[in-house]
């Protein structure tokens, strides 16, 4: 994979649990490349259906579909898609494409092709810790209660100009979140040796201090060692 020496911390939770936020300060803050893998979903969700692709095009031709996306990544980097692809509705029909293994694994490849050559990153998703990177260390597993979850994730969108009913964002995110912890390939769950942390009555600045405190514990306990 090419990553021997490299930092990499991985944040991984269901939705709205604060990794995102948390994520991108603590990247800053290490001076990592910030990986959001469920971005690489939305993107090929929202690709595979502007193009009509299905599951089975991802079974049948994986590698005309890797150098499509690939493509489709160098023209328009991760970054320029700004908030285009924020939408739960979006989010709901990724997660529907994520079940299927032959997606991930054109996700997979994507996913590391894109940390490659950067010395320190930071990765968020659902299986960050447990598939993307295991070898990653720490790793982290981000909760919190369903109603906080989708208040968060109602303030975040109104934020941005899109408005949800918050009812609407709870019962999808349920769906959801269901979904991503039933499904068979690389379900969301706590990676081995991963840290727990309920985010609930945390503020997110809270959260970022949380990882960066325990990040340097390990590093510290390292160079102990
Ligand atoms: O993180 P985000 O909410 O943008 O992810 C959208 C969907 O992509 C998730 O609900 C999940 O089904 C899928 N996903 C995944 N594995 C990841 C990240 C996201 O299956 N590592």
């Amino acid at each position: 994979m090419g990553l021997e020496g490299v930092l990499i911390v991985t944040v991984d939770g269901p939705a709205g649990a604060g990794k995102t936020t948390a994520g991108r300060l603590l990247a800053e803050r290490l001076g990592a490349y910030f990986l959001e893998t469920g971005f690489v979903y939305r993107l090929l969700a929202f690709l595979a259906s502007s193009w009509g692709w299905g599951p089975e095009m991802f079974r049948q031709r994986p590698d005309e579909v890797q150098e499509r996306l690939e493509q489709a990544f160098r023209e328009s980097p991760l970054q320029a898609w700004g908030d285009a692809l924020d939408s739960e509705e979006l989010a709901m029909r990724a997660s529907l494409l994520a079940r299927d293994p032959a997606v991930r694994g054109v996700a997979l490849k994507i996913q590391r092709g894109l940390a490659q050559g950067h010395a320190r990153i930071v990765a968020v998703g659902r299986d960050a810790g447990s598939v993307v990177f295991p070898n990653a260390s720490p790793k982290f597993f981000l909760t919190a209660n369903l109603q906080e979850r989708a208040r968060r994730r109602c303030e975040d969108l109104a934020r941005k100009g899109a408005q949800e009913p918050e009812l609407s964002i709870l019962e999808r995110m349920q769906v959801r979140d269901q979904q991503d912890m039933e499904r068979e390939a690389s379900p969301l769950m706590v990676p081995e040796g991963g840290v727990v942390v309920d985010t609930t009555t945390m503020s997110l600045e809270q959260v970022e201090e949380l990882l960066y405190r325990k990040v340097q514990e390990r590093f510290g306990s390292q160079r102990g060692s």
